[in-house]
């Protein structure tokens, strides 16, 4: 019997978040993986060290090589290298807040850096490789009224992040129309998990309130209560990257769960989840929460959390992905909660 050639996937970011999802995900179907990873002083490769301590080696079918999407040489060997059936580009400096900071940094990696892969994908002549960009719903930023955005609602961002995405939005759709590349854009909405970093607000709220509950941390400090933003779990994300390259043609997915939540709403989900009596006072950046056991401050706002321009309101219609992608979410915000605080009380 003729033996099924694997399909090589080569993931950019596989350290973060979303790519150590994916690459469980990939490794269940049978695929051979290429991670990027680039260097740091201490070894940040905890997302995917379960992998690498549970794959049989003599498969060979996991390996990660050292790159950075900064740089166009290193970036091209990669791909010449490996010549991967699907690319997936999940690098990018992802913190909105962070952007503010360091604008420059960030379109050089979130918009260059897609710019490079396609161009490598180009230059080699890679006519069968199909590129997953990952863009997001921060490129609505400024949004007028607040229906469900889908693939048709036009673009207004809010930061350098939102900019930058934009850019790498518009560049897949370009190199997918000028020459003919297999590129599609996943319009993900907001996406949380147990791995995800501790500065974004769901992470930096349930790790919070579990310390305050278990007596080793005072308070959470937190930035804009009244953002909302349509949170689904990073497992099921996973899922719609996969199927968006599996399409029959390259095209652009809003992929999200159509519900949406307040930050406050989340802080009051997780506080009685942990049994927590929370009772608000106070308004604007004296607005406190206070545990009526103990009348202690729990939650308070400080304005170094609030960026300059904020994106107010995020819920996606991904009925789109629904009726040709046969993707649906799987995992509800309130499962995806229970799964966070669930990890985090399993911390030492
Ligand atoms: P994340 O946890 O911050 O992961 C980002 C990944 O990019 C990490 O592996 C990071 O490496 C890598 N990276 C950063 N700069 C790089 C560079 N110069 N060269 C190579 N790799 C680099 O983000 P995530 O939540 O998994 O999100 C994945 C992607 O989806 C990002 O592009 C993000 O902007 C986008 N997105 C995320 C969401 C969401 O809600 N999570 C929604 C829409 C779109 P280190 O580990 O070394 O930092
Ligand atoms: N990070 C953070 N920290 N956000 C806070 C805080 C805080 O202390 N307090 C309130 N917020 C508000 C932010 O102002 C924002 O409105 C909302 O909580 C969510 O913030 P983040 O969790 O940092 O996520 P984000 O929506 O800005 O960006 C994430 O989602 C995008 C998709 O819409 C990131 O994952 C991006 O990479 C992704 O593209």
């Amino acid at each position: 019997m003729a033996k099924i050639k694997k399909k090589v996937a080569l993931i950019f970011g596989i350290t973060g978040q979303d790519g150590s999802y994916l690459a469980e995900l990939l490794l269940k179907k049978n695929y051979i993986i290429h991670g990027v990873k680039r260097r740091s002083s201490s070894a940040n490769t905890e997302r995917v060290d379960h992998i690498f301590d549970s794959i049989d080696f003599s498969n060979k079918n996991f390996f990660i090589h050292y790159g950075d999407i900064s740089d166009s040489t290193s970036t091209l060997n990669i791909i010449n290298k490996i010549k991967p059936d699907e690319i997936y580009n999940l690098a990018a400096q992802s913190h909105v807040r962070v952007s503010f900071d360091i604008p420059e940094y960030t379109a050089d990696i979130t918009a260059l850096g897609s710019l490079r892969i396609l161009e490598a994908i180009r230059i080699l002549r890679l006519n069968k490789t199909k590129y997953y960009q990952a863009s997001s719903s921060e490129m609505y930023g400024l949004v007028k009224n607040k229906k469900s955005l889908n693939e048709k609602t036009p673009f207004h961002p809010r930061s350098v992040y939102g900019i930058s995405k934009v850019f790498a939005y518009n560049t897949t759709v370009h190199y997918r129309e000028a020459y003919g590349i297999f590129a599609s854009n996943g319009i993900l909405f907001n996406h949380e998990s147990p791995r995800r970093g501790p500065t974004f607000v769901t992470k930096k709220i349930v790790q919070g309130l579990v310390r305050v509950k278990q007596g080793l941390q005072k308070k959470v400090t937190l930035g804009n209560l009244y953002a909302i933003r349509d949170w689904g779990h990073a497992k099921d994300y996973a899922v719609s990257m996969w199927k968006i390259l599996q399409y029959k043609k390259p095209d652009d997915w809003v992929i999200a769960t159509n519900k949406d939540n307040t930050v406050k709403k989340f802080v009051d989900t997780v506080a009685r989840k942990l049994d927590i009596k929370l009772s608000w006072r106070g308004k604007g950046i004296q607005e406190k929460g206070i545990d009526k056991k103990t009348g202690n401050v729990i939650v308070d706002v400080d304005k170094k959390f609030f960026r300059p321009t904020e994106v107010d309101f995020l819920r996606g219609d991904f009925s789109k992905a629904r009726k040709y992608l046969k993707w649906k979410p799987a995992i509800s915000t309130n499962e995806l909660i229970d799964d966070m605080i669930e990890e985090e009380l399993s911390v030492d």
